[in-house]
């Protein structure tokens, strides 16, 4: 018998942690902080662990993964899962108004609803008497493969359907919808995978299409897989007569509907939204390939039915192509700040998606063989939003038998020292630290935006500096003068001042950006987070050791050595103790400070009058504050300066607080 109280305290935690689930992934409106989540998910796995009988299939528990499975089985779906027909331009969304209206016999406007047509993988999710019971891949449409697990793990599914008291939930409901991973998270996914010597996604559908797709659940539960719900299959007790009502009802219920969905619109405002898309697509904080436009009558959709593989009630209104064909006509090796070579396609200039795009990676000597990339071939390439392009396939069809096999170089392309290519690695590394391609590279890094992020000290400048013998390390950029910097190209007093400004002001940083500028191998900007976090002081990193470093959540045997190795070489602990003796201050990060700008996150737009952009991210950081790059629901205040970007009509459209350079300062001064 279990003691009452216990089962009255597991009700309690579930519906609490429910309850703040929904407020972050769902509203996108927190109201506790991480770790009392945390706190009391830790105690309510503890009474699970327990007292077993209490567990239940919807208990946010099994949002961490549940046991490995050895294979998915397959599952029916009760409505086939069907695809879309394609539309392309203006001409085929008339046309298909116009066949609507032929097929109904009718003659005044057709009502749609527009969405965005997310790019992920397509999910059928089952809930019987409000809890979700099994969540399935589309597979072929008529059969999936059940996920239940793995989908359980998204934050933003919710694991039983809310219950407003004059609601009554549905005994069967059966919704469709998107998962996939947004931009930002996929980056730091690949970053992530990249320090841990894994091969890269090729692009967000691929990492959330993989990530469903793990046995293992709790690996599913580290990856940042979201979802938006468009659909329903069978729905029982609920009376609705649009699929605009099916969206809102959904939401109601607890679900994650697009915030870009346009209820009840002609065809001609079909069109209007599908341009507004196109143009904010760069802007969106997740990949969508197209518009979907759907009859928004259901008894209007049933009167249309369905082809075999489509319903003729809806279309779906795709983006240009971000891929495209054209030639290799060469292949250069560059070199990487830590002496990696990394193949690039040189192309005949082609127009993806509205940038010209003249090369392409080819990640390394395993990838051109895998995909038998020759000089002379025609290939498909691909741009997705801010990511290198990339060479996705040779059209082996357009082969003459002229192009010619490429071999990565015997010695460095740039200092002609040794290659070589260590166990378990795809790439080829250039031995010597001094070669002035991986000096170029690293003191990039060192000055770039999450590193030191000194304003105006940009590749070109770095370039003339090195070759001009006026840098041989980042630890010399704080000597720098105005003197010889004036006389390089494209600059001159001003300029030089500024610069020498602007490498005072760096000087002053935080742990984590301090460790993330070394450049050390595998450490990117997540792991030195860990880093900064796991340690007092710098120093104290510097003795550490691989079985200290092991032990820390994050951090693998690989990364470990990797640390220790750069810390033993004389040459490295020498540049941090120059970088020291030449002003370099480094305090810990102030994100846990208790003030008004503790946890609050900045977004800046336009030319600030009296402020640089380092000077506010330094000052916000110090104050507690984060600065980002792009503006979303998290984002607390856009600092505006003149010329604001599209940044403040999104910032407006969010509700997010606008301030000027003088409000900021009071902000900053409130929290003194
Ligand atoms: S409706 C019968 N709405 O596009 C209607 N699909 O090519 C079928 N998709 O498999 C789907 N966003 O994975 C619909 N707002 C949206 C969508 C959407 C993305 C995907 C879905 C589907 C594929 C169809």
């Amino acid at each position: 018998m279990i003691d009452p109280s216990i089962i009255e305290r597991v009700k309690e935690l579930r519906q609490t942690l429910h309850r703040h689930n929904y407020r972050y992934y769902v509203l996108d409106d927190p109201e506790i902080s991480d770790a009392e989540y945390d706190r009391m998910m830790q105690e309510l796995l503890k009474l699970e662990e327990d007292f077993s009988d209490l567990m239940s299939p919807d208990s946010p528990t099994l949002r961490v993964g549940a046991p490995t499975l050895d294979k998915f089985e397959t599952i029916e779906h009760s409505i086939p899962m069907l695809s879309l027909e394609n539309g392309f331009n203006d001409l085929d969304i008339m046309a298909f108004d116009r066949r609507i209206k032929r097929n109904l016999s009718i003659d005044s406007d057709i009502i749609y609803t527009a969405e965005p047509k997310l790019d992920g993988v397509a999910v059928e999710l089952v809930y019987e008497n409000g809890r979700l019971i099994t969540a399935s891949t589309r597979g072929d449409g008529f059969y999936g493969e059940l996920i239940t697990s793995n989908v359980r793990t998204i934050r933003s599914v919710p694991l039983r359907l809310h219950n407003e008291k004059e609601k009554r939930i549905p005994s069967l409901l059966e919704v469709r919808g998107e998962v996939f991973i947004g931009k930002e998270a996929f980056k730091s996914l690949n970053n992530e995978r990249l320090d841990d010597n894994l091969p890269p996604f090729a692009n967000p559908r691929n990492a959330a299409a993989g990530s469903l797709r793990q046995l293992d659940s709790k690996i599913t539960a580290k990856r940042p897989l979201e979802i938006f719900v468009y659909g329903v299959g069978r729905i029982t007790d609920l009376v609705l007569e649009s699929h605009s009502d099916i969206l809102y009802a959904l939401q109601k219920l607890g679900f994650r509907i697009n915030p870009h969905i346009r209820p009840k619109i002609t065809v001609k405002e079909v069109i209007d939204c599908y341009r507004e898309l196109s143009e904010q697509r760069d802007l969106l904080p997740y990949d969508i390939d197209g518009v979907v436009i759907k009859v928004d009558s259901l008894s209007l959709q049933q009167n249309l039915g369905a082809t075999s593989r489509s319903p003729r009630w809806a279309i779906a209104y795709k983006f240009k192509a971000i891929q495209e064909t054209t030639r290799v006509v060469g292949v250069e090796v560059q070199v990487g700040r830590t002496g990696t070579l990394t193949p690039v396609a040189q192309l005949v200039p082609v127009k993806i998606g509205g940038v010209t795009v003249s090369r392409a990676t080819l990640h390394n000597e395993d990838e051109i063989k895998r995909k038998d990339i020759k000089i002379g071939d025609t290939v498909l390439v691909q741009r997705a939003g801010d990511v290198i392009p990339e060479v996705v396939k040779v059209i082996i069809s357009k082969r003459t038998g002229e192009e010619k096999t490429f071999n990565m170089p015997l010695v460095c392309p740039v200092c002609h020292s040794s290659v070589v290519r260590s166990l378990n690695e795809a790439a080829l590394r250039c031995i010597n630290t001094s070669c002035t391609a991986q000096v170029k590279e690293r003191i990039k890094h060192f000055a770039s935006k999450g590193a030191f992020d000194i304003d105006g000290l940009g590749e070109k400048l770095i370039e003339q500096l090195v070759d001009k013998d006026l840098l041989f390390s980042y630890a010399d950029i704080f000597q720098l003068k105005e003197e010889p910097l004036k006389d390089l190209e494209r600059m001159g007093s001003k300029s030089a001042g500024n610069i020498v400004r602007a490498i005072e002001d760096s000087k002053r940083i935080t742990l984590n950006r301090f460790i993330y500028a070394l450049g050390i191998r595998h450490v990117g900007e997540h792991v030195a987070g860990i880093l900064a976090g796991s340690f007092e002081s710098l120093e104290k990193l510097i003795r550490t050791t691989p079985d200290e470093l092991v032990v820390i959540d994050g951090v693998g045997p690989v990364v470990a050595e990797s640390i220790v190795e750069f810390f033993k070489k004389n040459e490295n602990r020498k540049l941090v103790d120059d970088m020291i003796a030449n002003g370099v201050q480094i305090f810990r990060d102030n994100a846990h400070k208790q003030g008004t700008l503790a946890g609050k996150i900045f977004v800046l737009t336009g030319t600030l009058a009296t402020l640089t952009r380092s000077e506010v991210k330094r000052a916000v950081e110090e104050a507690g504050g984060k600065v980002t790059g792009s503006v979303s629901r998290k984002t607390d205040y856009l600092v505006v300066g003149v010329s604001p970007g599209s940044k403040l009509k999104r910032a407006e459209e969010l509700g997010v607080d606008i301030v000027d350079e003088e409000t900021l300062m009071k902000l900053m001064i409130e929290d003194r």
